[in-house]
């Protein structure tokens, strides 16, 4: 495992700076007003997950007043034209707390699109007709199995796309797919190659994990195409510094990596950020 230096401040390369501190006072010290282009994170949902240092069982209100104050900060350091992608889930027996979160963060930021990040989905073939490529019946992805019998596996969590003005253009066509009707391509004006807009659903499977004591040192993670599409959407040309408050083992900074991005983020836990300093070292090195 590689040591945390004394300081607290870990740096991957040139481009990617870790702080092992709270996000609220790190944003505060660390980064200046709107000089952060996007913003990718997953904060803990507060329903009970068992994180080595973070409580996820605060009194909701006080979950929310947390949120909002973490989210006033992101606010600040926000380019005026910058995105900040907000990925939350609640639980079957609590389904209310994303919409809690964006009614709260409603007066602070415009709500520019809810994209669905669907985790696992079945598609019959007879309600697709004569799709070419589809054969049979598909059911793809991984979820975790809800018990009983008052609740549907949860396959998906929202991700919502926060901008302070609503007006943000965005590049579509980065994480666009290949026009299904080919006949597409020519005949509309904004059909110039064989990409359109994917939508707001996005079927993002998580990796199959054969061995979970080896390869589960973080208990919610998202995968690491998640803020790489988030990032693509908002623009890569054009974004200069990506920020993820809540860094886990440090998937949004490996997607920086990836796209040769700048990174900052933050991590309360000691032992998520190690495993993100290896995680990024291994990628950089490989
Ligand atoms: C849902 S997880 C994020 C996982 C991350 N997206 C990944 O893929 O690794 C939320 C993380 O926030 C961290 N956390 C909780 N409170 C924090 C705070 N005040 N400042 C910084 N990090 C915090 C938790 O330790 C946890 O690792």
């Amino acid at each position: 495992m590689p040591d945390i230096p004394s300081e607290r401040v870990y740096k991957v390369g040139e481009k990617i700076t870790l702080y092992l501190e709270d996000c609220l006072s790190g944003i505060r010290k660390y980064l200046k007003q709107e000089e952060v282009d996007v913003v990718v994170t997953s904060p803990p949902y507060n329903i009970g997950i068992r994180y080595n240092s973070h409580y996820d069982n605060m009194p909701r209100e006080q979950y929310l007043e947390w949120l909002e104050k973490v989210s006033v900060e992101i606010k600040r350091v926000l380019k005026n034209d910058g995105s900040f992608f907000l990925n939350i889930g609640g639980k079957p027996s609590d389904p209310w707390i994303p919409f809690d979160v964006a009614q709260k963060l409603r007066k602070h930021f415009v709500l520019q699109n809810v994209i669905h990040w669907v985790k696992s989905i079945a598609i019959e073939k007879s309600s697709v007709g004569k799709y070419p490529g589809i054969s049979g019946d598909v059911a793809v992805g991984h979820y975790k199995p809800i018990r009983g019998k008052r609740f549907l596996h949860d396959n998906h969590e929202y991700i919502f796309h926060f901008t302070k003005t609503g007006r943000v253009e965005l590049d579509r066509l980065a994480i666009g797919v290949p026009y299904q009707d080919k006949s597409n391509i020519g005949r509309w004006k904004s059909a110039k190659q064989d990409k359109r807009c994917r939508g707001n659903t996005w079927f993002i499977p998580y990796e199959t994990i054969w061995d979970r004591e080896k390869q589960r040192p973080h208990p919610s993670t998202f995968p690491v195409a998640l803020p790489e599409m988030c990032i693509k959407l908002h623009g890569v040309e054009r974004t200069k510094l990506v920020l993820d408050p809540f860094m886990g083992i440090g998937t949004t900074a490996i997607a920086c990596l990836k796209l040769d991005v700048n990174a900052v983020g933050f991590e309360i836990d000691e032992e998520y950020m190690k495993k993100a300093i290896e995680r990024l070292q291994s990628f950089k090195n490989f």
